[in-house]
């Protein structure tokens, strides 16, 4: 079997056509407006943020980027996510992951606004996602999430064994795949065993951070495949952290790197900030 590959591509661009066209059918309303903020010059997060940015423009969302030198005190930053807590024409706010050491990420994002936390990282939006209550998901599972259906790739009863365990993609994607009624196992880098686990999914969802580490040996037949990874080889090309080659010969689906997972998580920060605008002006979904 040669996978059908799923084009994060295409549906991001499907998804921030309708995202365009429901921000000018607000413009008389209110512009929806995202707060950015990058600390220091981490140039993956510098490349991500101009994505964001560039993205938002795209969507006819107002961006504003803060960016504060690595030496700025955790203080300054509070501060700074507190003025955007309190600014009206700000709908998200996201401060841009890795912060520097002496920074607690967690105090940071505990500082914004859970009506704000576009990016689903706020213990409360985590609560709400846990409890199956409304509330901002996090942008990669919440894209993962989208391809899927958007392929009709059954999930209740399915079972979807996830590799990495992050709070960011592993542990949330799990949760919004058992919120679908699929049967989900979670693996690690302290799992013994991994191919066991691996070879009995009918989805996978491999978020380890180690290029092209998932391998044919590692899938069943026919299963379905979502790679998030964005790893570089040593001559310095792009990869996931599956073995794309050699998995697409076997299984169902298949996303690819670059063009899969990436474009969807920004599409679905985008979508996040509209939902939140919309909220703010009391607009319902129709
Ligand atoms: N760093 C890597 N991914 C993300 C993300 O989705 N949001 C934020 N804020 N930081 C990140």
């Amino acid at each position: 079997m040669t996978a059908s590959i799923i084009s994060g591509k295409e549906v991001a661009a499907e998804l921030r056509q309708q995202i365009k066209e429901e921000v000018h059918a607000l413009q008389d309303t209110l512009t929806p407006g995202l707060a950015v903020i990058l600390v220091g010059d981490n140039t993956a997060s510098r490349s991500y943020v101009k994505g964001k940015e560039k993205a938002s423009k795209e969507a006819g969302i107002y961006s504003e980027l803060t960016e504060m030198p690595s030496d700025i005190t955790e203080e300054t930053l509070l501060n700074k996510v507190e003025e955007y807590n309190h600014q009206d024409d700000i709908h998200g706010i996201l401060v841009q992951l890795p912060l520097p050491d002496h920074i607690s990420e967690k105090k940071v994002i505990e500082r914004i606004a859970p009506q704000k936390d576009v990016d689903g990282f706020h213990p409360i939006n985590i609560g709400r996602m846990m409890t199956g209550q409304e509330a901002f998901l996090p942008c990669t599972p919440f894209g993962i999430l989208q391809m899927l259906k958007y392929k009709n790739i059954p999930l209740e009863g399915k079972h979807a064994v996830i590799v990495g365990r992050s709070n960011i993609v592993g542990k949330p994607v799990g949760q919004l795949l058992l919120n679908e009624n699929a049967t989900v196992t979670y693996c690690h880098s302290r799992t013994a065993d991994l191919k066991h686990h691996t070879s009995q999914a009918d989805i996978v969802i491999a978020a380890t951070g180690k290029a092209e580490f998932i391998k044919q040996e590692h899938v069943k037949e026919g299963a379905a495949v979502i790679d998030v990874g964005m790893n570089r080889r040593e001559d310095g090309t792009l990869c996931g952290d599956v073995d794309f080659e050699e998995v697409k010969e076997k299984t169902s689906f298949i996303t690819p790197v670059p063009g899969g997972v990436g474009p969807m998580t920004i599409t679905m920060l985008l979508y996040n900030t509209l939902q939140s605008a919309k909220k703010h002006a009391g607009v319902r979904n129709s």
